[in-house]
């Protein structure tokens, strides 16, 4: 899609990835709502933007929330592009977490994003060549220790990407799926993070991550999986994944020692 001039609904805008975004989409001529919760950081990141940007803050994680963005959307004009980007991590062990910890990580992370993909996806039909982004993750492809409640919340997303991409079929938005690896930004835990360097694990700059978004879109590229080794792992997770679980195996104390307690 041509972003010069197009009008694009970014949440999560006030986290890392997010406002990475914001800016290179602002930079490559487009007009932006940008979504977050917090007041303050809402503040920081409109003053790296043109005027003319549109904030709206609001808790997708609640009905009230997603019809305040959605009610700030409509008022403002028809969107070309909207990317679902906001979600809250979580690490550590399953059995550590609480029953409303689980409910809560898949309401943010799975429902919220597939119930706003369902209300924008009319007005998004109205404008030709538009597009919806789902932003997932490598650990929504890869079962990975320490992130099972969040891994089957990104890993639902992307289920439902391709699905529903394959049931427009070219006859309405573009569905494009971006699944970045890990990135420096507040999402992660210091335990996650120390687990990281422990396990030598690469991280991107949330800017990386922000270009292959604005690639998928420029290029309607459907499924966009950052990292050479990621890409792989992800294969032969997929034909092969007795040889993953005998990687992690080996991995497995070191990742329980930096997941426990965390819940
Ligand atoms: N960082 C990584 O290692 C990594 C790796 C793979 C995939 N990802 C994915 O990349 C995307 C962006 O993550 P990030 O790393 O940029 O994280 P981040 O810096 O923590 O930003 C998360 C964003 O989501 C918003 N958010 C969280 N829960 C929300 C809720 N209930 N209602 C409304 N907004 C909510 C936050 O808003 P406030 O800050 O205003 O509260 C913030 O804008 C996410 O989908 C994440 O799963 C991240």
């Amino acid at each position: 899609m041509k972003l010069a001039g197009a009008r694009i609904l970014v949440t999560g805008a006030t986290g890392g990835i997010g406002g990475a975004l914001a800016r290179a989409l602002a930079k490559a001529g487009a007009s932006l709502v940008v979504h977050g919760r917090d007041g303050e950081r809402m503040r920081r990141l409109l003053a790296t933007l043109p005027a003319g940007t549109t904030p709206v803050l609001a808790d997708l994680a609640t009905p009230e929330g997603r019809s305040a963005i959605l009610a700030q959307v409509h008022s403002g004009g028809a969107l070309d592009a909207v990317v679902l980007n906001a979600a809250g991590g979580h690490f550590g062990l399953y059995e550590e977490m609480s029953a409303e910890a689980i409910a809560a990580l898949i309401q943010t992370d799975l429902l919220a994003p597939m119930l706003l993909a369902h209300a924008v996806l009319p007005p998004l039909r109205q404008r030709p060549g538009s597009a919806l982004v789902l932003v997932g993750s490598t650990l929504g492809q890869i079962g990975h220790p320490g992130f099972a409640a969040y891994g089957a919340a990104k890993g639902g997303l992307r289920t439902f990407a391709e699905a529903l991409s394959r049931e427009i079929g070219g006859e309405g938005p573009r569905v494009l799926h971006v699944s970045p690896r890990a990135t420096r930004t507040g999402m992660n835990s210091a335990a996650a993070q120390a687990m990281n360097r422990e396990l030598k694990v690469v991280e991107d700059a949330p800017e990386v991550v922000a270009a292959a978004i604005v690639d998928a879109l420029a290029r309607d590229r459907p499924r966009v999986q950052l990292g050479l080794a990621e890409k792989l792992f992800v294969r032969v997770n997929a034909v092969l994944p007795g040889v993953v679980d005998r990687a992690i195996a080996g991995k497995l104390s070191t990742i329980r020692r930096h997941a426990a307690g965390q819940s």
